[in-house]
Order: C-alpha cells, then structure tokens, then sequence
C-alpha cells in the first residue's frame, strides 16, 4: 500500500512541556493531530483546575486553530473530593492522573499510598471522569523489568474490581501482562500504546552500548511483549488506542552522570512511527481506528470529520532538535522513517526540520 487515508488523529497521552518548549512541542503535535491530551507533570505540577486553564492557555498561544489540548490535573496525596466535582463541572478537564511516587518524571509529588485515594476513585466514578494510570510499583526490591506486571497484580485488579463503572485508562503498556488484563477486563477499561514501545526492545537499548535515547518509563521488555503489544494494537479491539507518550528530555539530562532522564521524544513523527510499526505486520489498515476513532470514543468525543493521508516515502530524521535554548536527540535522529504525511497535515514537514 503506497498512501493510506484515514480520518485526523488525536493522541490520548503528550506531554508538552512549559515555557521555551511549547513553540516545538505544540507545532510537532499540531501538525495532524486534532486532539492531545496534555499530561499534567510539570515541576510543580498541575494540581487544580485554574492551574489547568492557564497552562492551556499557554499552549494555545502556539496552537493553530482547531487544534484542541485536553487538559488533566495530576493527583497528590493531598487530592480531595471536591476537586474532582469541581474538576468535572468545570468541563475543562477530561482525567485525572495517577503517578505512583517516584515511578517516573517529575513524580516525587505523586501519590504514596493507593488505597488511600479510594474515596477518591469513588467520586471519581460517580462523576464519571477518566482515572488515567502510570502503571508501575515503585518497590526497590521488584525488578524494572517487572514493575508493570506487579503494578497489575498487586493494585490494578483491586481497583478494578472495587470501582466496576470507573473509566481507567493504563497508559503506555508494555507488557503481555498489561494487554491481557485490558483484554480480560470491562469496556470501562483501556489502554494507550506508544510508538517507541511497538518498535523497539530492551536490546536496542542495550546491546552495542546503552542508548540513551530509548530510555523510557516504563522500560522497554523483551520482543515477546513487543509483539503482544502489536497485536493488540492492530486487533481492532477498541480498548487500545493512541497515547504517544512523547516526552522530551534535553541532551544534558539525557547524557548527565546522575542518571538518564527518561522520556523519548517523538513528537516530531509519531503518527509516521505508528505507521512504520503497523506496516511492519501488514496492518496499516488498522491504523485508522487505533489512532483516529477508538481513543475519541472513550473519552466521549466525537470522531474528527477531516482526514489526513500518509504515504510511503522515506525521510531523514535531524540528528537535533532544537527546544529553546537545549537540544534534543529525537526517536529515529539521524536516521530515517519510512513514511510521511503527504495531506491534511497543518503545515509541510519541512517547516519542523530546524
Ligand atoms: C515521561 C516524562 O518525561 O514526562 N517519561 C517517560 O519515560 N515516559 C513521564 C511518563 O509518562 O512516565
Ligand atoms: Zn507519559
């Protein structure tokens, strides 16, 4: 299949940054995509609705119209219910996110005891708002490799079953464990799938030398889970969906002798990505509904009415690029990607290759 059309895009989980980062992120994001969903880890973070509405507007200074940033409120030990009422009411929020303390990127404000925010899950599932999930036990005696499958074990299924009407989102899955959990559990449950995570494993991080470009929370598995993680995108199963989890990180942090920041930056080609790994199996006629129709259905949105068109035609990724005063070494930098947006795109890609 040489082009492929399908209707516009969103991408369920983004994180865009503040300050000097918005011009890029926003215009990499607004390229296609109709709808983001803005994830509220900032320092400090996004902790209640008028901090949400400035923080939107701050991105929609750099947004072309009819681009739409979703906002979420990120929740802390000191959550209370009537912030979730008031979060509701306010229309302007669409989740709220759980960050198990120290799991990842600016989560030293998240939450440390789970089961204390039931009370919360509870008005949660009353007001009917989306509990978004960073799903990984933080415990210093489980492997990184398995944090994700105990974070589902231990926690998840409890909530689950305690709160049957709550609309849980796991974010950025990436084991077999975590696909058939979502598989097995109600329509009220679903999951974002990443880009980096349908094509890449723990090897091409680790093998011929660590690359820190592929350190990403959760940490890329081994190839069985990447495989698992391809067919459930690509099994028109409507609990999967597009969350790209890109998360830019500067050079300096990246390469910083007190640890690798994690997060990979792909917002320059993530729709082009997802294309890539789609393809990869001969399923890029699953693309549209994984990236343009489930996503919008779960969170009561309708599907957009414009379409974009992808072709296959190779190009080369920068080796940097440039946020503000930092740079950047994008997923596939200095290398190239097998497919571009050839219409419906807001702006030709040449604009975002600085
Ligand atoms: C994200 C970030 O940098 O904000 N990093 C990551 O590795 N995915 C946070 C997150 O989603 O875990
Ligand atoms: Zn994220």
């Amino acid at each position: 299949m040489e082009t492929l059309r399908i209707r516009r895009p969103d991408d369920w989980h983004i994180h865009l940054r503040d300050d000097n980062y918005l011009s890029r992120t926003v215009r990499d994001a607004a390229r296609y995509f109709s709808r983001v969903l803005v994830m509220p880890n900032l320092d400090p973070p996004i902790t209640d609705v008028s901090k949400a509405i400035d923080y939107q507007q701050r991105i929609l200074k750099f947004a072309p119209p009819k681009f739409q940033p979703l906002m979420t409120l990120y929740l802390t030990d000191a959550t209370d219910k009537d912030l979730i009422v008031t979060a509701k009411q306010s229309g302007i929020i669409d989740a709220f996110k759980l960050y198990p303390a120290g799991a990842t990127t600016n989560s030293r404000f998240g939450v440390n005891t789970i089961k204390a925010l039931y009370p919360l899950f509870k008005v949660m599932e009353e007001q009917d708002i989306v509990l978004s999930i960073h799903g990984e036990v933080t415990d210093e005696n489980v492997d990184i490799f398995d944090r994700e499958a105990v974070f589902i074990e231990t926690i998840l299924a409890k909530v689950v079953d305690h709160f049957p009407l709550l609309r849980i989102v796991l974010e950025h899955i990436t084991t077999e464990e975590a696909v058939q959990f979502v598989k097995s559990s109600s329509d009220r449950v679903a999951a974002t799938i990443t880009a980096h995570h349908l094509l890449y494993t723990r090897n091409d991080m680790l093998v011929n030398g660590i690359k820190t470009l592929h350190y990403c929370l959760p940490i890329l598995k081994r190839n069985r889970h990447r495989e698992a993680l391809l067919k459930a995108a690509t099994s028109r199963d409507s609990s999967f969906f597009l969350g790209s989890d890109s998360a830019p990180h500067p050079r300096s942090a990246k390469e910083s002798a007190c640890g690798c920041a994690a997060g990979c930056y792909t917002g320059h080609a993530a729709i082009e990505l997802y294309a890539e790994a789609f393809n990869s199996i001969d399923k890029l006629n699953m693309l549209e509904g994984f990236a343009s129709e489930y996503g919008a259905d779960f969170y009561g949105y309708s599907r957009n009415k414009d379409f974009i068109e992808l072709s296959l035609q190779e190009w080369r990724v920068p080796t940097y690029l440039t946020f503000g005063e930092d740079d950047l070494i994008p997923t596939r930098g200095g290398e190239s990607i097998a497919f571009q947006v050839t219409k419906g795109g807001r702006y030709p890609l040449s604009d975002i290759l600085d």
